[in-house]
């Protein structure tokens, strides 16, 4: 029995199955290779760009850990369905389901459109919720594994610093993130009596192809360290280490949580000098 005597020393992930959302760039890429990295075997999910979710494959396989890709739309009830159906199939479970994959589509809020609302709900908090559900159904079908975790399952919920801070410009996307934000706590509360941990992971300004125009100048840069106490832009790397200690037994006794990694991001820097 794992409980509660994970040694931190050790490979915390072995023998489990993953499925990580949007994992051909980016945020999702970089969990996908850390949750590879710890002994998990990985579905990549992507909804577009083959090559680069082949790539992604590639590269984890190249290490010695197991992986494959499987295209499927979350915010589609009928292809997250057969996207769980075939990962199951292919690995007898999945026990880690990292929900990632975001969009924003940017407007001021007068002229923003309701596709461009809508698409952003769809994806960003419906998707969560498609794949959550789908996870749990699963957790509670294969039951107890003890010899993989303590956990029946492990969800974590890609959100952002923007479901505490607002973001001019990006209504959608701001309440598509703070929707995730109380769905994550939500399933938290209902599904830890069954043993299944439910975290969020809210990231700050990272270095990603969503977000390029806010670091990829010098001056664009310069202006958006003002908003980061740590003073660096994170990469992708700060999260996928912080998702693999949620995903893993070391974290057991933590569900509900968020946790910020941000560099501090999250803590009012503009109140240094002043107030
Ligand atoms: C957004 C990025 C942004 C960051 C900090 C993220 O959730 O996707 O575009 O740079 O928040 O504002």
């Amino acid at each position: 029995m794992r409980m509660h005597q994970t040694n931190i020393r050790e490979t915390t992930l072995d023998g489990q199955r993953a499925i990580v959302t949007g994992a051909n760039s980016g945020i999702g890429e970089a969990i996908a290779k850390g949750l590879a990295e710890a002994g998990a075997t990985v579905v990549v999910n992507y909804v577009t760009d083959d090559e680069n979710a082949q790539r992604v494959v590639d590269e984890i396989c190249a290490t010695g850990s197991r992986a494959f890709a499987i295209k499927a739309d979350v915010s589609s009830e009928e292809q997250v369905q057969a996207m769980f159906q075939s990962a199951i199939s292919e690995l007898g479970s999945i026990d880690i389901v990292v929900n990632n994959a975001g969009l924003q589509q940017d407007a001021p809020f007068h002229e923003m459109t309701l596709a461009q609302w809508r698409k952003v709900i769809d994806v960003n908090l419906t998707g969560q919720f498609l794949c959550a559900r789908a996870a749990v159904r699963e957790f509670l079908r294969r039951g107890l594994m003890p010899q993989l975790s303590c956990s029946l399952g492990k969800i974590i919920c890609l959100s952002s610093v923007h479901d505490l801070i607002p973001w001019a410009g990006h209504a959608n996307y701001a309440a598509s993130k703070g929707g995730v934000a109380m769905l994550m706590k939500t399933m938290a509360q209902e599904l830890a009596m069954k043993k299944i941990r439910v975290n969020a992971i809210s990231p700050g300004a990272i270095k990603t192809p969503i977000n390029t125009s806010a670091w990829a100048t010098a001056q664009a840069e310069a202006a958006l360290l003002k908003l980061i106490p740590y003073y660096r832009v994170g990469e992708t790397r700060d999260i996928a280490r912080a998702a693999v200690w949620l995903a893993s037994d070391h974290s057991d006794y933590v569900t509900g949580a968020t946790l910020y990694v941000d560099g501090g991001m999250t803590l009012y820097p503009e109140f240094r000098e002043g107030g």
